[in-house]
C-alpha cells in the first residue's frame, strides 16, 4: 500500500520550522500542492521574520513541487481568508488543513499573567478555529476534507508550568470531537496528533540523548496517515521517537444512586467505586454519558 497525495491541496500552518516544515516537505514529496503558512516568530510568539515560510516553499519548488507562502498569523482572520482564497484561485480546492502553528509561554500558574494565558489560547485554539472555519465550507462542498489538530501530551496528561498550553491543547481535542461528528456526512474527517519531536520547542526541555531519537521523521508518518484518504475520524494519535499510541477519553461505569441517598456523603463513600475501571466505556458522543446516568446502558 502506498499513501499518495497527488492532486491534493494542503495548508500547513506554522510550517516554516520544526514539525510543520517536515509535514509540508513530505506531503509535497508525495504529490500535494502546499500552502506554507508561518509568520516566522520566536518560540514565545514575539516577532516575525517574513521569510520562514518562503524558505520552505523554495525547498518544495527545488524538489519539483508546487507551493506558495503565507507569512501572516493564523489568528488574523483577514490573512487566513486571503490565504485560502489564493489557494482556491490557484488550485481550485483545499483537501487538507494541518493546524500546527504554536507558541509557548511557560510559567507556573502562580506567576503567569492572564495575557500569557490568553495569547497561548489565541494562537493554538483560536488560530485552529479560524483556519478551520476558513476551509470548512469548501471541504463540505467538495465532499472531501482532512483536518488535523495538534494537541500535546501536556494537554492530554498535564505538565508543570504549562497550564495555558495544556488548556489550549485539550481544547483542540474537544474541538475535534464535535467537528468530526459534524463533518462526517460530507466526508470531512478531523483527527488530532500528539507529537513528541526535537524542535526548538523542546530543545532546552529534554536531554540531548533523548532528543537524538526524536527527529521530526518519527512524527510525520502518523500525521500523514491522519490526513490521508484512508484516515479515520475523531482519532488522537501520539507519535514520536519510534512509538505510536492512541489516546482515548473513557468513561467508568460508575454507580447509580437512588433519590433518597443523593448526597455529597454518598459520592464520598462511593468514590472508589465510581472510579472503578472495569468494563469502562468509550463513548461515541456526548449522549452516552447521560444514557449511562439514566441507567440505559
Ligand atoms: P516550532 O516552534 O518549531 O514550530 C512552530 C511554528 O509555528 C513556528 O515556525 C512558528 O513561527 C509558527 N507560528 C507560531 N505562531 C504562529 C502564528 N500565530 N501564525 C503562524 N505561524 C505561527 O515547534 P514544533 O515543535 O514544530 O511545534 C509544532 C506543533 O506541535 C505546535 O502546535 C506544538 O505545540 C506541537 N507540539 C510539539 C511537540 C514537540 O515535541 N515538538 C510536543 C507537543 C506538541
Amino acid at each position: 500500500m502506498t499513501i499518495g497525495f497527488e492532486g491534493r491541496v494542503a495548508i500547513v500552518t506554522g510550517a516554516g520550522n520544526g514539525l510543520g516544515r517536515a509535514y509540508a516537505l513530505e506531503l509535497a514529496r508525495r504529490g500535494a500542492k502546499l500552502v506554507v503558512n508561518d509568520l516566522g516568530g520566536a518560540r514565545d510568539g514575539t516577532g516575525t521574520s517574513g521569510t520562514a515560510a518562503q524558505v520552505v516553499v523554495d525547498e518544495i519548488i527545488a524538489m519539483g513541487g508546487e507551493a506558495f507562502a503565507n507569512a501572516g498569523s493564523v489568528t488574523d482572520e483577514n490573512n487566513v481568508a486571503a490565504m485560502v482564497a489564493e489557494a482556491k484561485a490557484k488550485w481550485g480546492r483545499i483537501d487538507i488543513l494541518i493546524n500546527n502553528a504554536g507558541i509557548l509561554r511557560d510559567k507556573s500558574f502562580a506567576k503567569m499573567s492572564i495575557a500569557d494565558f490568553r495569547l497561548v489560547l489565541d494562537v493554538h485554539l483560536m488560530g485552529s478555529a479560524i483556519c478551520t472555519k476558513a476551509v470548512w465550507d469548501t471541504m463540505r462542498e467538495q465532499n472531501y476534507g482532512r483536518i488535523l489538530m495538534t494537541t500535546s501530551s501536556t494537554g492530554l496528561y498535564g505538565n508543570f508550568g504549562q497550564s495555558n498550553y495544556g488548556a489550549a491543547k485539550l481544547g483542540l481535542v474537544g474541538f475535534m470531537n464535535s467537528l468530526g461528528i459534524e463533518g462526517a456526512k460530507n466526508n470531512v474527517h478531523v483527527n488530532t496528533i500528539a507529537p513528541a519531536a526535537a524542535t526548538r520547542m523542546t530543545e532546552d526541555i529534554l536531554p540531548a540523548e533523548v532528543l537524538e531519537k526524536m527527529g521530526s521523521e518519527t512524527v510525520v508518518p502518523a500525521a500523514l496517515f491522519l490526513v490521508s484518504e484512508g484516515a479515520p475520524n475523531r482519532t488522537t494519535l501520539a507519535a514520536g521517537a519510534g512509538g505510536f499510541q492512541r489516546a482515548y477519553i473513557t468513561l467508568t461505569r460508575g454507580v447509580r444512586v437512588d433519590a433518597d441517598a443523593m448526597s455529597p456523603e454518598t459520592v464520598a463513600t462511593q468514590f472508589e467505586k465510581i472510579g472503578g475501571r472495569e468494563n469502562e466505556l468509550l463513548p461515541e458522543n456526548a449522549f452516552v454519558q447521560s444514557a449511562l446516568g439514566l441507567g440505559k446502558l
